[in-house]
């Protein structure tokens, strides 16, 4: 028998410590610091092994190749997203916050794959079967071949496994429910999910089954953070969306078999997720193109071109330190854009309040949308709306020039296909993009910008 060792794992970063801590070193965070027991192996050091090692062939780099062989679910926006397909023997991690629709994604995928003739198993280690049964009757998913397994212990889920023929797809719903006889702390503890974890990323590659690991993201940090799972598994997978909004994007944020930028954008109804084949049209749904304060950005996300509108509210603030309120983008790149406008533009929102919102929920991640975020906050500071059907973007550097961006000319087709009819962009190097319908204006530097939007005779002063 082995000593019981106890230990102090952070659980959101996996830090060990040998005391109890509020606070961890390493990821800052507050009360995710838990007593957990280990018996050597996982976490706790290595175990003395009993075997004398096997010497393996070494292998030049050069040699044979062949592609990935990927199983293809046939839904377009999850396909995108992983690359082309799941990879046969890879292991994937799809989190996302509670109640964000990643059980009802994975069935209807798991659907999808079985009806396209292969072999999927749902674990489901946190609802019982007639829930999950409820489910995929609402999913339109009970008639397919999707076979169903209530069970937490890795040891029996992988003998189950074992019994028949190799499925292609095992989901484990989720990774912080399942345990391994292996480990002695609870379930959903850093040592168990990485436990799990590793006996099942080695079922995978050994099987040549795709398993997909679900996880639940919890800012509090109370359950284990997936985190721990991220650096073992081939590919990570975001599910998001922000309340209130019924839309869902799913976001690649790592993946050994193909990109890494690229989103797929679902809706979330009563039939579960359906497909959003053109996102601009759904984040500019609702747009009133008259009033100052609004600027549609055209921003990519990956290789696909998405169009979304920036809202801008600039008003006299009765505080000391003025209001500076962010929803869907960085606020200190805000404060820099601010300080930027200040210094070339001699435009002063120093005494104002400043509240930036991207409308729909979506949140923009690039530089782009700098020239965008300017135009919406001097129109609104001016009380001018900004030209009618026209897009923005562009990077503001600190000197105040506008700095090119990438892929110019999809952001300007995308425009055109949602009958925009101006861009205002930065001046192009090289590839002119020239769409026949939309007339571009070259910004040089944010002044520029100002001038055109503000109007040279209108003073811009606080
Ligand atoms: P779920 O997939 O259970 O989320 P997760 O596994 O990420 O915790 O989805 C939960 C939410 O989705 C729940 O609030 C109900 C809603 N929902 C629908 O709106 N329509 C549907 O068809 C389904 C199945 C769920
Ligand atoms: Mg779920």
């Amino acid at each position: 028998m082995a000593k019981t060792k106890t230990t102090f794992i952070c659980q959101n970063c996996g830090s060990v410590y040998s005391r109890w801590m509020g606070k961890c070193e390493s990821c800052g965070e507050w009360n995710t610091i838990v007593e957990e027991n280990m018996t050597g192996g996982i976490g706790g050091g290595p175990m003395q092994s009993r075997r004398k090692g096997r010497p393996a062939a070494l292998l030049p780099l050069s040699g044979e190749m062949e592609e990935a062989p990927r199983i293809v679910s046939g839904i377009p926006e999850l396909d995108r997203v992983t690359g082309g397909g799941f990879v046969r023997g890879s292991a994937l991690l799809v989190g996302g916050d509670p109640g964000i629709g990643k059980s009802t994604l994975l069935m209807q995928a798991a659907a999808a794959l079985a009806r396209g003739g292969h072999r999927v198993v749902y674990v489901s280690g946190e609802e019982a079967v007639a829930q999950v049964r409820l489910r995929a009757q609402r999913l339109h998913a009970a008639d397919t071949s999707v076979q169903l397994l209530a069970e937490t212990n890795i040891e029996d889920i992988l003998a189950t496994l074992a019994q028949d023929k190799r499925p292609d797809l095992v989901i484990i719903d989720s990774i912080q429910t399942v345990w391994t006889d292996m480990a002695e702390s609870a379930p959903g503890t850093v040592t168990q999910v990485r436990a799990g974890a590793q006996a099942l990323i080695r079922y995978a590659k050994s099987s040549g089954a795709t398993v997909i690991l679900v996880g639940h993201v919890t800012k509090e940090g109370q359950i284990a953070g997936p985190r721990v799972v991220e650096h073992m598994v081939d590919a990570v997978l975001y599910f998001e969306g922000e309340g209130g909004h019924h839309y869902r994007i799913l976001r690649t944020v790592k993946n050994r078999f193909g990109p890494t930028d690229e989103i797929g954008v679902f809706e979330m109804g009563d039939g579960g997720l359906r497909e959003v084949a053109n996102p601009s049209e759904l984040f500019l749904g609702e747009r009133n193109g008259k009033s100052p304060g609004a600027a549609v950005f055209a921003g990519m996300e990956g290789t696909r071109p998405v169009l979304v509108e920036i809202q801008a509210l600039v008003a006299p603030s009765p505080l000391g330190t003025p209001r500076r309120s962010v929803i869907g983008w960085d606020t200190p790149r805000l404060a820099m854009v601010l300080a930027v406008l200040e210094a070339h533009c001699g435009v002063r929102l120093g005494q104002h309040d400043v509240y930036l919102n991207v409308a729909g929920g979506y949140r923009i991640r690039e530089p782009a949308a700098d020239l965008a975020v300017a135009a919406a906050l001097v129109s609104s500071l001016s009380g001018r709306p900004l030209p009618a059907e026209c897009v923005f973007f562009g990077e503001i550097s600190l000197s105040g020039s506008v700095r090119p961006v990438s892929h110019a000319a999809q952001r300007i087709k995308e425009a055109e296909k949602l009958g925009f009819r101006r861009s205002m962009m930065p001046a192009s190097t090289g590839e002119t993009p020239k769409a026949k319908e939309v007339e571009t204006l070259e910004i040089e530097t944010l002044p520029h910008l100002v001038a055109e939007v503000a109007g040279r005779q209108i003073e811009v002063e606080a």
